[in-house]
């Protein structure tokens, strides 16, 4: 992670997921947050509420500070449990210790799993039909860990955005919730008709250990083996990140020619230049579409290898390396990125809730943040709904988030650690 002062305006800085441990500068006094945050939202970025030259000397000491996390904030890459913070003692050289692992290697591939057959078939017996807004054999999936599965936790702001939003209620029939955990997997069974565990070899899917381990990383890739299993097995799939609301069925808003496309933390669409198959926008692994076909298979199998190229960094980081790849190309993938007027989140808020089909909370840290927020912005979609058709087309709703969840642009932490290493 290297402190960069230099980051051109909007450059913003993100983390992974949401999930790592993270120095947060408010009114230029540093506090160390290090909250699980789930799953999910993949990026955050520390809002610089005011750019005095003082609070970038803070926040490079609160960078550097960071470095004694380095080896959680490697191995966390993308799931926050509530035991990670006890497990910051013990998690050094997790880095080495995650290069040194074995492969990831399912004894019994997801794609011949039969309960995940049944499953996936149960989701998607309506989808392609007439009462149905999804294609046919189209799957949403999302993950979830014991946090974010608590009662008024993350999964019941996402159930009930579907309940709030405008023609999603339907689509959480064809809604899978892929538990990473048995206690997630418990809740999700007691609210949701359609769930998968998804255990992890050398992760102890039952115990307390699990929390305890430093296998954040491995259950990150574990995912993406996931979902190419999935495309494996012939089903489409949006997969959503839980920490996104849906207000909108985002179907209408999906490029119809493309294999791959990814929502963005920031869309070049909106500086000028950039477009939708623009290469440098940043994207935000959180909410993708993706078909099933030979290209996208190909791609997740390099997508998956190529962690081994980039040892210690999670999907999302390695996405940003391979995005330029010429094999992408070579195999004709096509590639979309998602406007953030209508995919929009926390790091570049979508404006306009007239537009507003997602709304992430990405660039935000701690779960209690996330939320609050989350919670502010049901608010301001329930306000928008209660309000007459002419009174909603009013350009000036916007939504009162992000509150707590806060960004400072002009640092990276994903590039911190050789510069913190020797400050
Ligand atoms: C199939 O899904 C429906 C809800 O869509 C649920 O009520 C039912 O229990 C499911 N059946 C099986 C066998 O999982
Ligand atoms: C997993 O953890 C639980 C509780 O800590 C323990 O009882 C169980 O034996 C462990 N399982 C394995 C396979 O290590
Ligand atoms: C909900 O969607 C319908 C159909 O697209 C539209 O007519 C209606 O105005 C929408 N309501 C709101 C609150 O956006």
């Amino acid at each position: 992670m290297a402190v960069s002062t230099t980051t051109a305006p909007g450059d913003q800085l993100h983390g992974n997921n949401g999930n790592h441990v993270m120095g947060v500068v408010s009114n230029n006094k540093i506090s160390q947050n290090s909250y699980p945050s789930g799953g999910g939202s993949r990026n955050f970025v520390l809002r610089r509420r005011s750019l005095e030259i003082s609070a970038a000397v803070f926040l490079g000491i609160a960078v550097c500070c960071l470095v004694l996390y380095r080896s959680l904030y490697s191995s966390a890459g993308g799931l926050l449990f509530p035991g990670y913070l006890f497990s910051i003692s013990r998690g050094s050289s997790s880095l080495q210790a995650a290069a040194n692992r074995p492969e990831i290697t399912s004894p019994v591939p997801e794609s011949s799993d039969p309960e995940l057959m049944r499953v996936l078939k149960n989701a998607t017996r309506t989808t392609g039909g007439p009462m149905s807004s999804l294609p046919s054999r189209t799957v949403i999936l999302t993950t979830l860990n014991s946090a974010w599965a608590e009662p008024g936790s993350i999964l019941d702001l996402f159930l009930e955005s579907f309940r709030a939003g405008n023609g999603t209620h339907d689509l959480v029939d064809n809604l899978v919730i892929i538990s990473l955990d048995q206690k997630a997997h418990q809740r999700c069974q007691a609210i949701h008709p359609h769930c998968y565990a998804l255990t992890t070899p050398g992760v102890n899917f039952t115990g307390e250990a699990y929390f305890m381990t430093s296998e954040y990383l491995l259950m990150m890739w574990r995912r993406i083996d996931f979902l190419a299993s999935i495309l494996r097995l012939g089903y489409d799939f949006v997969f959503t990140d839980a920490d996104i609301m849906w207000f909108r069925n985002p179907f209408p808003h999906f490029h119809k020619d493309a294999d791959f496309q990814i929502a963005c933390d920031q869309y070049t669409g909106h500086r000028g230049g950039g477009s939708s198959t623009d290469r440098r926008n940043r994207p935000n692994g959180g909410f993708t579409f993706v078909r099933s076909n030979v290209r996208t298979l190909q791609f997740y199998r390099f997508w998956y290898h190529a962690r081994h190229s980039f040892p210690g960094m999670h999907d999302q980081d390695v996405l940003n390396k391979i995005k330029f790849d010429p094999f992408l190309d070579a195999i004709g993938l096509k590639v979309r990125f998602l406007d953030t007027a209508y995919f929009g989140g926390f790091c570049e808020p979508a404006r306009n809730l007239n537009w507003a089909c997602t709304m992430h909370a990405n660039c935000c840290v701690g779960l209690g943040h996330k939320i609050h927020d989350l919670n502010v912005v049901l608010g301001d979609w329930k306000h928008y709904m209660s309000l007459p058709a002419d009174s909603r087309g009013s350009a000036s709703l916007t939504w009162r988030a992000p509150q707590r969840c806060r960004y400072v642009s002009g640092v990276d932490f994903r590039s911190c650690s050789e510069f913190c290493l020797f400050f």
